[in-house]
């Protein structure tokens, strides 16, 4: 039987055989290195030249890139080695052939990668990120297992918005209109009051009309719902759950977060308590002369990169135009300066946009909705997670619970993520009084009839409860410290993107 290569080290001197794929190759005439992936790590194969390897000497020296291999040999001890091992081969079978592998070592752009998105986690950055993906998810499970949480699936055709009505996506159901789940919340709802404490956890579904880095029209969110809680007490829930998250990512896969490039002391400084604001002190910091000054010295460093990167491609070019630049050099060139495009042209997003972002800080007023850019700006000026609590109860879904003191807001909280990646928890306390529930969905319009069994738990034994919404892809590319949320999924979905 196939060893898994991340085993290997177990096998020392002896004979094993592996099943996996062509990741790289080089070769020196005599001595063919072959690096393989299982898809639990890499190792490097090495083909010596030698009556015992002749028949397949010469075909290992020609395979494609992404090749599927079985090959055997002898496991060697080799601290430089990925693995800290090497095998020298003494029997090679290939499975499937592959010719012209799209994606080669060299860079080739977001756009191309995403097209090949079937083939791009194969590469080891990709592959990096979802095996985190993975842990994070099986973590968000244990933790409410653990905790006394009963799993409750909740349905993907919705009758009603959960969310705002703009983001629904309508289905046709045996000719009648439905929509896909926003959020499983409200059904949730319904079964803490039967099981008392209570998650969901499963693809939701938002037409985002927005081109953004944190924005997708499908992705994955674990919702904890809690019978006999108020808002401090989904506020502690929430804040636990991310510690556990963020210790068994740094347990489990410091190699990975090195691979990515992840600063991992700023994870390491993740512990409770968190910080925790209004609504109405983040409003007073946007219009502070400490963001001034923080997007005034952004502005100066991405304008000294622009320069820089600038300077890089211009030089690329002339390097390229050269006579006597090889053929291989120069193809690498011209694949670095379609990266190097690339950076430019977000630089120039962004710097465009800063004056934007300013003025939107400088000038917030009382009552609007924090956005994007204005969750960037709190959440940079944190070295751990905030809790922003309190919002204007005007501009928030209408299930949250009026607070008692001033009937403006309501018991609700975001929680920003530090470094600027800004929202991936909203929760709230939820409103149990029927009244003031009837009021706020009056204000929005709501067809009560499609809402009926909702506002039921009100009539029945109505009692104090909250719960939370944390969202898979934006927490994964705070851990891993990606710009974008496009990589923490297999397959994005994106406003205008589909395929594969
Ligand atoms: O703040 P949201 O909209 O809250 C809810 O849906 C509540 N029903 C949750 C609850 O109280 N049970 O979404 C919760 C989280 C966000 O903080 C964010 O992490 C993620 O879901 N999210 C998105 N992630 C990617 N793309 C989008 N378009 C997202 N919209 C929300
Ligand atoms: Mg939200």
């Amino acid at each position: 039987m196939a060893v898994d290569i991340k085993r290997l080290a177990e096998h020392i001197g002896h004979q094993v055989t592996i099943e996996g794929w062509l990741y790289n190759r080089r070769d020196s005439g005599k001595i063919a290195f072959l690096v393989v992936r299982d898809g639990t790590g890499l190792c490097q194969c090495v083909v010596t030249s030698s009556p015992q390897t002749e028949a397949f000497f010469d075909h290992a020296r020609r395979l494609g890139q992404e090749t599927s291999l079985r090959v055997t040999g002898t496991v060697r001890a080799d601290a430089k080695q990925v693995g800290g091992v090497e095998l020298d081969v003494t029997g090679l079978e290939v499975v499937g052939e592959s010719r012209d592998y799209p994606i080669t070592p060299k860079p080739h752009g977001i756009e191309f990668l995403m097209k090949h998105r079937h083939l791009h986690f194969r590469s080891r950055r990709q592959w990096a990120i979802l095996r985190v993906r993975a842990t994070l998810v099986d973590e968000i499970r244990q933790f409410f297992n653990r905790n006394g949480f009963t799993l409750i699936d909740t349905p993907i055709f919705a009758p009603a918005a959960g969310e705002g009505s703009q983001t629904l996506f309508t289905v046709d159901y045996f000719g009648e209109p439905v929509y896909l789940a926003q959020t499983g919340q409200l059904y949730v709802e319904t079964a803490c009051m039967a099981f008392g404490k209570v998650y969901c956890f499963g693809p939701t579904f938002r037409a985002e009309k927005s081109k953004t880095r944190r924005h997708l029209t499908e992705f994955w969110m674990v919702e904890p719902e809690i019978a006999f809680a108020d808002l401090d007490a989904v506020i502690a829930v929430a804040e636990d759950m991310t510690c556990s998250i963020v210790g068994r990512v740094l347990r489990d896969h410091r190699p990975e977060l090195e691979l990515l490039g992840r600063d991992v002391s700023a994870l390491e400084q993740i512990r409770k308590p968190f910080y925790r604001i209004t609504y109405t002190e983040a409003a007073d910091i946007l219009r502070s002369d400490r963001v001034r000054n923080l997007l005034d010295s952004d502005l100066a460093a991405k304008q000294a990169r622009v320069a820089e990167v600038r300077k890089l491609i211009t030089d690329h070019e002339a390097e390229v135009a050269a006579t006597g630049t090889k053929q291989w050099k120069k193809d690498k060139l011209a694949a670095e300066i379609i990266e190097l495009r690339e950076e430019l042209d977000e630089l120039e997003t962004e710097i465009r946009n800063i004056p934007h972002h300013m003025e939107l800080a400088a000038n917030f007023e009382w009552g609007k909705d924090l956005g994007g850019s204005d969750e960037t700006i709190i959440s940079r000026l944190h070295d751990r997670p905030v809790f922003v609590t309190h919002y204007p109860r005007a501009i928030k879904a209408f299930y949250m619970k009026k607070n008692a003191a001033d009937g403006r807001l309501v018991n609700n909280f975001d929680m920003l993520a530090p470094q600027g990646y800004g929202e991936i928890i909203g929760g709230s306390q939820r409103e149990e009084v029927l009244e003031d529930l009837l009021e706020r969905m009056a204000e929005e319009k709501l067809n009560l009839k499609d809402y009926e069994w909702y506002l039921d738990l009100r009539r029945y034994g109505t009692v104090p409860h909250g719960g939370f919404g944390l969202g898979v892809e934006r927490t994964l590319a705070w851990l891993c410290g990606l710009k974008h949320i496009r990589e923490t999924i297999p397959f994005p979905r994106m406003m205008g993107k589909f395929y594969p």
